[in-house]
């Protein structure tokens, strides 16, 4: 575990960017981006190809809308030993309009962060007395993307002042903190980098708006912590586990940086 082959990786990285940089064009054929742009924020989708974007545009086409529509299934679905289903209490899945805009939300109850993967889960526990979804699982992911879906094009709006203070220097802090074998931040990559070709990649700013979404190389839709994880993986440090208090941490300063951006759940990247 030398110095050595570390300081290659990192050069080389770099240098595979610098090429790709040369002569990239950044998905600029479409000059006003409308919502997607917001002063310098842009959301993933301004870096996506044509093609991808007209997938996640047209709601027949979209494979996210499976999710969706598990959602909306088990929105309705009587679960657990209260005898009830998500309708029994919040009756049309209107009800659910403008709340993810502010997820993670603080819980003084546990003193910390609550997402909106785990407050789906805690109506699980507490309301219906059925058991808590596995995140990942297609009925946790099929909620949160259906929950979400119901603020479509609403902005992004998390606090992060107050009680919320704490967590959000903590995300901030992990966002710029170098990690891995490659020694890099968050930071290095979707503010530095972003606009830049990496191997098979445009580096976007790593905006959280779209999520849960649908991604061709996973051939599935993945949560933002799925995204984290992989993210870590990549610069060869080890990943936090799903729903983690650094990764809710990390979720309010991503969401954040993305403040005032459309909500776009379900999108589709690569
Ligand atoms: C027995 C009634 C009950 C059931 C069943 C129930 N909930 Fe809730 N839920 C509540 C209550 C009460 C609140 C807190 C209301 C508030 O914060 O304004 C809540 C809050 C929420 C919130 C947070 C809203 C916000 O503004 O942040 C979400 C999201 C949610 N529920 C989703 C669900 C889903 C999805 C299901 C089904 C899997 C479900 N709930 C089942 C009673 C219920
Ligand atoms: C070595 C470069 C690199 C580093 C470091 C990195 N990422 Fe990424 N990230 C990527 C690539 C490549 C993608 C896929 C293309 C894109 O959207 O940028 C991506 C995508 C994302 C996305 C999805 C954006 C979208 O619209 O779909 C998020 C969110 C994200 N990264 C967050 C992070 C966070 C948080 C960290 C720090 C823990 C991080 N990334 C570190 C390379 C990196």
């Amino acid at each position: 575990m030398g110095n050595t082959p570390r300081k290659y990786a990192l050069v080389g990285l770099v240098l595979a960017m610098a090429a790709g940089a040369a002569g990239t064009a950044v998905a600029e054929e479409k000059k006003d981006w409308g919502a997607y742009k917001v002063g310098d924020k842009r959301s993933g989708y301004t870096y996506a190809a044509p093609e991808t974007r007209a997938m996640q545009d047209d709601n027949f086409q979209n494979p996210a809308m499976l999710w969706a529509e598990a959602g909306e299934e088990l929105w309705n679905k009587v679960d657990g030993e209260a005898g009830k289903s998500c309708a029994s209490c919040h009756k049309t899945p209107d009800s659910m309009k403008g709340v993810a805009v502010s997820y993670p939300k603080y819980v003084a109850a546990k003193k910390g962060l609550e997402n909106l993967e785990q407050r789906i889960n805690r109506c699980r526990t507490e309301n219906m007395k059925a058991k808590e979804w596995k995140y990942e699982s297609k009925e946790l992911l099929g909620m949160t993307v259906f929950v979400r879906h119901q603020s479509l094009g609403m902005p992004v709006n998390v606090k992060v002042d107050g009680e919320y203070a704490p967590f959000f220097e903590k995300g901030k802090a992990f966002y710029n903190q170098r990690r891995g074998q490659l020694d890099m931040a968050c930071k290095h990559c979707h503010e530095d980098f972003a606009g830049t070709q990496i191997r098979a990649n445009l580096l976007s700013q790593g905006q959280g708006n779209g999520f849960p979404l649908y991604r061709l190389k996973w051939s599935g839709v993945g949560s933002l912590h799925r995204r984290f994880r992989g993210c870590n993986k990549q610069v060869r440090s080890t990943p936090y586990g799903y729903g983690s208090d650094e990764y809710l941490a990390l979720e309010l300063y991503v969401m954040w940086r993305g403040q005032g951006l459309p909500i776009e759940t379900p999108a589709v990247r690569n």
